[in-house]
């Protein structure tokens, strides 16, 4: 293969870029990719008009009714490139066992090789965007800078809502400053002269990390967390590697904080698998019975969270927007991502409706009477299609959201004092629990099962574990995450208070019990009160639980019975239960610690007493 260098014009930096690191790792990628040109894209607003018109000339993106949804878009994607594919995600470490027993592996110099082969030309008769971005606020002692490579324009107006992008963190990155390397291409040349489809990609597709060297190199898709890579490739499965080096912890959670009535303020982050809930819970919005409190948002999908001098752990937010969940976000169910949606949205996958406006199932109670699906196919209400596919998703600046919180983008973050960890259970799992202790906590988080949804390609609604909703992230061993846990755990003068929630149980029929959304806030309030010491419970083997009469209930459509099945653990359940425990921890192996296996041991001794 013959790699043609390009001309010097073409990899031109602009003056302000001062880093030749990084001018000679463009100009090297530009030699192998080949694109037609290249630009370093400053974030500005120009920039992103520029890019949208010439995607909407293209037939890339639908303009919406600028009356209804102004400055907002939608992009229907390939309907093979709808959602992450684990599958095709690689953690490639010198040492397999170090990727552990949950990640794909491969070598990197292995992997190196064939992506080199692939990206060899992929980006001939494209542009290369030079996409500079800082995770986390500029100039946070948590942040971090990256630098994503890619052929996407999709991809450069996403990174633009979700990231700090553009010529500041250019500018923060200076002479010589340390950035994650971040490769992506759509996999798609474009022959001279050629039309280009309206969503680019690739059948082949390989979503590579290289945690030793903190790279990442994608290929084939352009859907959220497999091109977008600020995201899932970098604040989680590279940041997790680099907390554990670091003592710190890259975790896929929201943090919300809870006023009460005297104005004290409490901040929790919870972690909950891809679209279990995160959004909805971080911008709850309290019913009647909770007058004078009050949920704010930090962030909706992930927390970096490190100790301070004191010993208390703080959070930020690593990213400056939402890719949400649309199908099920509504005016009833989430009036405040509602309203974070009027403007300045781009949507991926929704339904069009005959005014150019969006729609999805769940948005509002009654469906228009005619739409363009996800597809742009024609649809009506009965047709038998979803409008919406089912993990489409909004990508909005967080700015926006109404409840957002004053401190989001506080640089030392904020206290967290409780954490949450929730899965999509049918049955079994309690409605809420309190962990015993940081011990038995991490035990919870490690054993964490959930049915699987449409955020990631393959079968949907089968239960499996999903540790700390950290399976398809965790940038090295879960034996060793498990350990990082506790250790961080025991180093901590107060450590947090740890709770599990389930709002998914469902009845015969096949309906959900607990009411959720607004009514979350019924568990939330409980939580924050027992992480201050406060509100009273019953013991159980796990920890606490609160009986009717310790969670506020006026308003409440449910019985007191039910509410008392809903946060029992029914024997058998739990039982089978721990038996896919012990299979689980089985299949961690040698890494899996000490004290989980005596965990284990104790809970199942303390059910047979
Ligand atoms: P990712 O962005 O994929 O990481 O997911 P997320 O956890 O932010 O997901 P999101 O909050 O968008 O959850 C989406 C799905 O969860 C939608 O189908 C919602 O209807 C559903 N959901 C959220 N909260 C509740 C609840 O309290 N009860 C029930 N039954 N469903 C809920
Ligand atoms: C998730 O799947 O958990 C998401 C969406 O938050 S994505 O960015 O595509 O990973
Ligand atoms: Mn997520």
């Amino acid at each position: 293969m013959t790699t043609r260098l390009p001309d010097a014009a073409l990899h031109a930096a602009p003056s302000h870029v001062r880093h030749a690191a990084l001018k000679q790792w463009v100009a090297e990628f530009a030699a192998l990719a080949q694109p037609a040109s290249i630009v370093w894209c400053d974030g500005s607003e120009e920039e992103a008009q520029r890019l949208s018109n010439q995607m909407v000339s293209a037939g890339q993106l639908i303009r919406l009714n600028p009356a209804l949804r102004p400055n907002s878009f939608l992009a229907r994607s390939d309907a093979s490139d709808v959602a992450r594919v684990e599958d095709r995600t690689f953690i490639c470490t010198q040492r397999r066992e170090d990727a552990g027993p949950t990640n794909n592996w491969e070598a990197p110099a292995a992997m190196k090789l064939r992506l080199n082969d692939l990206f060899a030309g992929s980006m001939r008769g494209r542009t290369l965007y030079v996409v500079a971005f800082s995770m986390g606020p500029l100039g946070s002692p948590i942040s971090q800078l990256g630098v994503e490579l890619t052929d996407s324009p999709y991809v450069v107006l996403s990174m633009r809502i979700m990231t700090r992008m553009g010529r500041p963190a250019l500018e923060a990155l200076g002479e010589s400053g340390h950035f994650v390397r971040c490769l992506h291409s759509v996999g798609a040349p474009l022959r001279e002269g050629a039309v280009d489809v309206a969503w680019p990609c690739n059948p082949t597709k390989y979503i590579s990390h290289f945690p030793e060297t903190r790279e990442i190199w994608s290929f084939g898709s352009g859907y959220g967390g497999n091109a977008l890579l600020g995201k899932k490739c970098f604040a989680l499965r590279i940041a997790s590697s680099m907390a554990r080096e670091e003592g710190w912890l890259a975790e896929h959670m929201l943090i919300l904080g809870v006023e009460n009535p005297a104005g004290e303020k409490t901040y929790v982050a919870a972690a909950f698998p891809s679209a279990c809930g995160k959004t909805n819970l971080a911008m709850l919005v309290p019913p009647p019975a909770f007058a004078g409190w009050k949920v704010t948002t930090i962030g909706d999908d992930i927390a970096w969270i490190k100790p301070d001098a004191q010993g208390q752990l703080r959070a930020i937010n690593p990213e400056a927007g939402f890719f949400g969940v649309a199908p099920g976000t509504g005016y009833a169910t989430n009036p405040n991502a509602m309203a974070t949606l009027g403007a300045n949205v781009l949507f991926t996958n929704t339904a069009l409706t005959d005014d150019g406006d969006v729609w999805w199932e769940g948005m509002t109670d009654a469906p228009p009477a005619h739409l363009r699906d996800w597809t742009g196919e024609d649809w009506t209400p009965g047709c038998g299609r979803k409008a919406a596919h089912p993990n489409a998703r909004f990508t909005t600046p967080a700015a926006q959201c109404p409840s957002i919180d004053p401190q989001w983008e506080d640089p030392a973050g904020v206290p967290i004092s409780a954490f949450v960890f929730g899965g999509r259970r049918a049955d079994c799992m309690p409605l809420i629990t309190q962990a015993r202790d940081w011990r038995t906590g991490v035990y919870l988080g490690a054993t964490l099962g959930s049915e699987t949804t449409a955020a990631a390609v393959g079968k949907i609604g089968v239960v499996r574990r999903d540790p700390f909703a950290m399976l398809p992230f965790c940038g090295y061993h879960m034996g060793d995450y498990f350990q990082h846990w506790l250790d961080i755990g025991e180093r901590l003068p107060r450590a947090p208070q740890i709770f599990c929630v389930n709002w998914f149980r469902r009845d015969e029929q096949d309906r959900f019990i607990w009411p959720g959304f607004g009514d979350n806030m019924r568990a939330l309030a409980w939580i924050v009160e027992r992480a201050r010491g406060r509100s009273n419970a019953r013991e159980s083997i796990l920890g606490w639980a609160p009986t009717w009469d310790d969670i506020r209930h006026d308003g409440l459509a449910l019985t007191r019975e039910t509410f008392a099945s809903l946060t029992e653990l029914d024997r058998e359940a739990w039982l089978r239960e721990l038996d896919a425990h012990a299979e689980w921890f089985a299949q961690i192996g040698e890494r899996l610690p000490n004290t989980l296996a005596l965990e284990w041991e104790r809970l199942a001794k303390a059910w047979a007493r």
